[in-house]
């Protein structure tokens, strides 16, 4: 990561990634990073060789970062993160709460403490990040909150039930409390990346990574730095219009009730049937 000679639009900003120990987080914090903003890498005190690597790409580019273990389900864990963005930087400008599980299992033969495990740092975690972010902001006068939702917060996802529910209520999350700040400078939206190429998703079975690219008319995994475009985005002036929007990054995933394979990609090998002039996959 080379940092830019030119102004960035983070120039002077300080801020927050959750779960920037790898995957989408960490390429969110070198992208503000390099656009000059100061960045506090926050992941579970057991990924620390990884946040560390985080902050090291950083630094070694001239850049800003402090690693602050922070478990995310923990309110004063999220409290101190704040305190320390705020300790350190001057300010909190911009967080984008990130971090998040994913277990697999249908509906019914979820274990218990698994379904809790994910609400609280899946749901719980963006709430507590945004209640002391909030408090923050409103004390210094505005900033921008970007989470994480995701394809599953927006449409079912078979054998990810508590995932999917947790995502669903981050988006409900997001659209309610963007509207409840808004005209206290405080921009609150979120990125609802499909199926993107991190530890999240290389570590499934091949048949549930076949299974992800199936709706999807692009046919392939996404990477972390597109994400990360849309989240700077967000997070940046270049969208001050943009309220409790929730960003497909999916590669139209969401935008077609349709299934496809690579081979059939539309409109190339789709078929119409000619009595009923539907368009039928083969
Ligand atoms: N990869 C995808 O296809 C995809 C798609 C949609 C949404 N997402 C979401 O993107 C976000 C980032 O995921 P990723 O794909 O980069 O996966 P990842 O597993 O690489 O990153 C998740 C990070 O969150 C951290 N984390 C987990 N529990 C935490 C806790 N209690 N406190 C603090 N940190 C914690 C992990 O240590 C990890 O570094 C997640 O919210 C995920 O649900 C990912």
């Amino acid at each position: 990561m080379r940092k830019r000679d030119t102004m960035g639009d983070f120039d002077g900003k300080a801020g927050l990634v959750s779960g920037a120990a790898g995957g989408i987080g960490r390429a969110t914090a070198l992208a503000f990073a390099r656009e000059g903003g100061s960045v506090v890498v926050a992941d579970l005190e057991a990924l620390r060789p990884q946040a560390e690597e985080t902050v090291r790409l950083i630094t070694s580019s001239g850049g800003s970062a402090i690693f602050v273990p922070t478990d995310v389900t923990r309110a004063a864990d999220v409290e101190a993160l704040v305190n320390a963005v705020v300790e350190t930087y001057g300010s909190l400008d911009f967080a984008h709460n990130n971090a998040g599980i994913l277990k697999v299992g249908f509906t019914a033969e979820i274990d218990e403490a698994d379904f809790d495990q994910i609400i609280a740092v899946d749901l719980k975690g963006v709430w507590l990040a945004m209640k002391y972010e909030i408090l923050q902001m409103q004390k210094q006068g505005g900033g921008a909150i970007v989470n994480t939702a995701s394809e599953a917060g927006l449409v079912g996802t078979p054998l990810a039930g508590p995932y999917v529910a947790a995502k669903h209520a981050v988006v409900g999350l997001t659209k309610t409390a963007a509207g409840e700040y808004a005209n206290q400078n405080i921009r609150i939206n979120a990125v609802a990346p499909g199926a993107i190429e991190t530890p999240m998703i290389t570590d499934l079975p091949q048949q549930a990574r076949d299974s992800l690219l199936a709706p999807q008319p692009l046919h392939r995994f996404g990477t972390a730095d597109e994400v990360a475009d849309a989240v700077l985005w967000l997070a940046s002036s270049r969208s001050s219009f943009v309220v409790g929007a929730i960003l497909s990054i999916d590669g139209g995933a969401t935008s077609n009730a349709q299934s496809y394979s690579s081979e059939n990609s539309p409109p190339s090998s789709a078929v119409v049937d000619a009595e009923t002039s539907r368009t039928i996959n083969v």
